[in-house]
Formats: C-alpha cells, sequence, structure tokens
C-alpha cells in the first residue's frame, strides 16, 4: 500500500467522487467542501422497459465512466494531481454497477497514486444537505433524514457525520417504487412518479381512497397500495373502459395524497420518538410537489425546520458522494485496494 499521509496539497482539499450504484453514471470533483463539477449521465435504455434492468445498466456504466469521469476533471480546470482522495460508491445497489465504478476507482488510486474513499450511498444521500448551496441553510446535528426515491425510503436518526440509526425504512417497495409502479398500472411512461405530480395538481386528492400500510413504528410498507390500484382499477376499467383516460388527475392526485399521507405519518412518529424538530431530505421522490407542501405545512404548524438540498444533489448524483469522501478524507478513513463491491450494505 503507497504512503498517502502525505498531504498533496496543503491549502485546498479536492477530492473527486464516482456513483454508479444504479443507472445514473456521475462523477463530480469538490474543492473545500464546494462543488466545481458534477456530471450526471442518464441510462434512457431503461425507459423502454418500464423499469432499471441492471444488465443493461452495467454495460452502459462501462461506456460512461471513462467520458464522465474525463469531463468532471475538466470541467473542474484541475490536474489529476491536485486530486487528494477518490470517493466512490461502495453500496448498496446493483452489483454489476457498482462493479464498474469500483473497479475504476481503483485502477485510478493505482495510477494516480490517491487514496480511495469507499461511500455508503445511502449515508451520501443524506450528507447531500452539507453540500453548499444558494441559501446555505445547514442542518444542525442531531437531525432526522428522510430519504425517499426509487431504490429507497427510510427514516434516520443523524447525530453526527458518521453516527446514524436507521429509525425505519421500507419492508417491501420503496417510495419511488409505489409511484412509478402505480403508473405503470395507469399506463404511463417510466419513470411514472414525476407524470403523477404533474397530473395530480389538477386533480382531487380526495376523489378516490386507496387503505394505508398497518406497519409498526416508523418502518413504511407500499406493496399493498399498489396492490389495491391494481385491483381497483381492474374493476373500474370492466365497466368502463376509458375509466383511466377519463379519472387520470383525480387517480393522480388520490395516489400521491395517500403516498405523502403515508410518509407524513411516519414522520410524525419519528418526530414524537425522538422529539427532533429538524428534517432533512434526499432522494429523488423530494422533488414531489406533495411531498415538499407536506413539509412545508409541517414546518407552519409545529415549527419543524426543512432541509432540501438543490435537485440535482437530491437525485444519484457523484458530489454527494464526494462531500462524504471529504469529510472521510479530514478523519483520514481510507479504503484498501481490496474493497470490493457490496449490493447490500450494513448502514
Ligand atoms: O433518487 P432517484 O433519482 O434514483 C434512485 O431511485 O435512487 O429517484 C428516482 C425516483 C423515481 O422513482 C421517480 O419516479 C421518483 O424518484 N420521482 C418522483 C418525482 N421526481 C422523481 N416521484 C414523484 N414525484 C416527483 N416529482
Ligand atoms: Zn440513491
Amino acid at each position: 500500500m503507497p504512503d498517502f499521509s502525505k498531504d498533496k496539497n496543503k491549502e485546498s482539499i479536492y477530492i473527486l467522487g464516482i456513483e454508479t450504484s444504479c443507472d445514473d453514471t456521475s462523477a463530480a470533483v469538490l474543492k473545500d467542501g464546494k462543488i466545481i463539477s458534477n456530471i450526471v449521465a442518464n441510462q434512457k435504455i431503461h425507459e423502454e422497459y418500464g423499469g432499471v434492468v441492471p444488465e443493461l445498466a452495467s454495460r452502459a456504466h462501462q461506456q460512461n465512466i471513462v467520458p464522465v469521469v474525463d469531463l468532471a476533471i475538466k470541467k473542474a480546470g484541475i490536474s489529476p494531481q491536485l486530486l487528494n482522495g477518490i470517493a466512490f460508491t461502495e453500496g448498496p445497489g446493483l452489483l454489476g454497477s457498482l462493479l464498474v465504478g469500483v473497479s475504476f476507482a481503483k485502477s485510478l488510486s493505482i495510477a494516480w497514486n490517491i487514496p480511495l474513499l469507499p461511500v455508503h450511498h445511502m449515508k451520501a444521500h443524506i450528507l447531500a444537505n452539507f453540500i453548499e448551496h444558494d441559501e446555505m441553510k445547514l442542518p444542525e446535528f442531531p437531525f432526522l433524514a428522510l430519504t425517499i426515491s426509487g431504490g429507497h425510503t427510510q427514516i434516520v436518526k443523524v447525530n453526527d457525520f458518521f453516527d446514524m440509526e436507521i429509525l425505519g425504512e421500507t419492508l417491501d417497495d420503496a417510495v419511488g417504487e409505489a409511484f412509478d409502479k402505480s403508473a405503470k398500472i395507469m399506463g404511463l411512461a417510466y419513470p411514472g412518479g414525476p407524470l403523477i405530480d404533474k397530473y395530480a395538481q389538477k386533480g382531487n386528492p380526495k376523489k378516490f381512497k386507496f387503505p394505508k400500510p398497518k406497519v409498526q413504528g416508523a418502518n413504511f410498507s407500499f406493496s399493498g397500495l399498489k396492490t389495491s390500484i391494481l385491483y381497483f382499477l381492474q374493476k373500474q376499467t370492466k365497466e368502463n373502459p376509458d375509466f383511466i383516460k377519463e379519472n387520470l388527475y383525480d387517480l393522480s392526485a388520490s395516489i400521491q395524497y395517500t403516498i405523502v399521507e403515508i410518509l407524513k405519518e411516519k414522520l410524525l412518529y419519528a418526530i414524537k420518538q425522538t422529539g427532533i424538530k429538524r428534517v432533512a431530505i434526499g432522494g429523488g421522490v423530494s422533488a414531489n410537489t406533495g411531498v415538499r407542501q407536506m413539509l412545508k405545512n409541517l414546518s407552519d404548524e409545529m415549527n419543524l425546520s426543512v432541509y432540501i438540498p438543490n435537485f440535482e444533489f437530491t437525485t444519484d448524483n457523484a458530489a454527494m458522494i464526494a462531500i462524504v469522501g471529504y469529510y472521510m478524507y479530514q478523519n483520514q478513513q481510507f479504503g484498501k485496494l481490496d474493497v470490493v463491491p457490496k449490493a447490500r450494505m450494513k448502514f
């Protein structure tokens, strides 16, 4: 193992971040905690399949990884010699996708003699709240983090950068999947979450009632909702084949309302249990208008402090990986060259 203890650049810390856990290939460069480049290559290929196809995702990462990392470094306007660390997603995620990023980070580490910083993807979604942005309102510890995306749904108590405790998580589908699968049942394109959000603005959220799951504590379950929507629509379209088309706005509003109510209930439970009234959110679903309105209402009604990163840092991105790497670098938490990707990873 080379000697990484020397500080290459005493004035500033430069971290390269690499993220390949799912279907986005991303690379970012961070200077002293500030993003100086963040490149994300989305994989359009999955749209026609109505969901992420793991085998296709890893092939696309293989094609994208070199140009994406190259562009991130060029856009940052720095020489790789300046980099102090290479942060990469170790897990959790799709194994074939992770393998591409992990192998590439290791190769760069050897070639450039730069230490590795293996990052937990879910912790990165949370610490994305520390990426400096326009409003610059950073959360104070301890706070609660609600991570809601196509792959994850968690409520985490964040005591410190590296001291986090999962209070609740989904027992089946993630909240983004609940949106996307409901959209698919209604015949909408993938990913359907943003479409449901769009149509919901014009609909009546109380028009149709869908059951909420009975799950203990701060845990979530979304698979029952999908099934009840499926049965409901099968029954309705038997009587009226145009039922979905005629009720698209009200259906979207009612589905969104139910999902947001589920999130709200669990969040209120976690707030009550911990007495913590600071909530940070992350993940693609934090773009949802209903989720944002719910958080705004809570902040007005009960004086809740809400933190939302800029949109580009809520979905999968390498800037959030780099920010975790930045804190790990300062703690000298380096990885070894025999590090392997982990589809499942302990928190
Ligand atoms: O964080 P993300 O980009 O990728 C991961 O899943 O990790 O999240 C994507 C998810 C998809 O399920 C997508 O439908 C959902 O976020 N999403 C939304 C909205 N924007 C993205 N769901 C509801 N409303 C939105 N506005
Ligand atoms: Zn993610």
